[in-house]
Formats: structure tokens, C-alpha cells, sequence
């Protein structure tokens, strides 16, 4: 199995101390930092955007990992792109006969590209774009929130992408988002994920790097 490589969201830090959040997340092991955009019409929650990607640049050098949960992202990702994320996904549901474009356009602003899709979205919606990304997200819960329960259903769409991938022999990352603890943590990864996305997990953990540890292990 591929090394799994833990990503924290900082949906769940204190935004009052973000510098000091991504230090200790650095300090911690954590291996990229997993940004959470939401404009409140894509979701139902509002959080940052391209200015505080370019102040947490400044700060680590660990990858960033934007989740754009955006409409029309066509619009943005190349100002993520030049804020200094180094992987910008957007949901498939955000961008629908529009994907391999905002691929392409991701791509073409210098950060790796990747698609996401919703725990109703079925694979083959994203099955003739999997192999123009870097990576690819399954949400295990509805996006929008930290802190919520995992959906295990999604796992059958896990095993099926990293058939997909592995089939292909390209160097493709498939990752998970939503509801990962130390319960749930094992079966995602059993099903082919290897990179984890943790918000409450990490941020209410008494001891992150035990947590992070954990996670990874
Ligand atoms: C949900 C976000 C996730 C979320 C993860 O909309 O995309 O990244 O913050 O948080 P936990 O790990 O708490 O479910
Ligand atoms: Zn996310």
C-alpha cells in the first residue's frame, strides 16, 4: 500500500490564531495543510479565501491542499493558483459539462488539479476526467461542516476509483474528507485512500502529533 499522508483542516482551527494553528500543525507531522473555501452558495457556510491561502504561503512550506467548495471556481482558481496553493480541487457538481476545462485551467496556472465529489455523486459522473487529475476526493459527508458523521457508503467509490487509478499505472492521489477519527481512519485506507483529510480529529485532540500519528499509522 502507498504511504498515507495526513492532511488537517483548518476548518476547525481558531481563524484568530491561524499562524500559530499552521506552526503546530507543521510541529505535529502534519504532511499538507487541507483548506476548506466555501462561498455560502456552493455550501451552506462561508469560510476564507484567496488572501488567507496567500498569508498561510508566507508561513509553511507544506503543500496546500485548497478545496474549493465554490460555484463557477473557472472564475478563481488561478488566483489560488498564484496565492500559492499547490492542489486546487473543485467539486464535479460545481462544474458539471465544465470539469475538464477548469481541469486544464488549474493545470495550466501551475498548481496539480483535482476533482471532488459529493457522497450522492456516483463515479461515473468523474470516470472520463480521473485521469487528467492529480487527485481525486471523495467526501464522506456532505461538505460544508466539520464534525460530522462518516458515511461509509462512499467507500464502495473508493475501492472503485483506486481500481481506476491503479489500473492506469499514473501517479494519482486519492483522498478522503469528512468524519475521519480513529475508528474510521482503518476501512478508508483498506479501501484505497491515501491521503486523509481530519478536522475535529486533529484540532480536539489532546496531543496532535499523537493524533496525526495515529491517524498515519
Ligand atoms: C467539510 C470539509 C472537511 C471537514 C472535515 O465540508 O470539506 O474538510 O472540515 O472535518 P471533519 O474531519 O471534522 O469531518
Ligand atoms: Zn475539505
Amino acid at each position: 500500500m502507498k504511504t498515507v499522508k495526513i492532511a488537517p483542516s483548518i476548518l476547525s482551527a481558531d481563524f484568530a490564531k491561524m499562524g500559530k494553528e499552521i506552526q503546530s500543525l507543521q510541529a505535529c507531522g502534519a504532511d499538507l495543510i487541507h483548506c476548506d473555501v466555501m462561498d455560502g452558495v456552493f455550501v451552506n457556510n462561508i469560510t476564507f479565501g484567496i488572501k488567507m491561502v496567500e498569508d498561510i504561503r508566507k508561513i509553511t512550506d507544506l503543500p496546500l491542499d485548497c478545496h474549493l467548495m465554490i460555484v463557477q471556481p473557472e472564475k478563481y482558481v488561478e488566483r489560488f493558483a498564484k496565492a500559492g496553493a499547490d492542489i486546487i480541487t473543485v467539486h464535479y457538481e460545481a462544474c458539471q459539462d465544465n470539469l475538464a476545462d477548469v481541469l486544464r485551467l488549474i493545470k495550466s496556472a501551475g498548481a496539480r488539479c483535482g476533482v471532488v465529489i459529493n457522497p450522492d455523486t456516483p463515479v461515473e459522473k468523474i470516470e472520463d476526467v480521473i485521469l487528467l487529475c492529480d487527485m481525486v476526493l471523495v467526501m464522506s459527508v456532505f461538505p460544508g461542516f466539520s464534525g460530522q458523521k462518516f458515511i461509509s457508503t462512499v467507500l464502495d467509490k473508493v475501492r472503485k476509483i483506486r481500481e481506476i487509478i491503479d489500473a492506469s499505472g499514473k501517479e494519482i492521489d486519492l483522498e478522503i474528507d469528512g468524519g475521519i477519527n480513529p475508528e474510521t481512519v482503518a476501512a478508508a485506507k483498506a479501501a484505497g485512500a491515501n491521503i486523509i483529510v481530519a478536522g475535529n480529529a486533529v484540532f480536539k485532540a489532546e496531543n496532535r502529533a499523537e493524533m496525526i500519528a495515529k491517524l498515519k499509522a
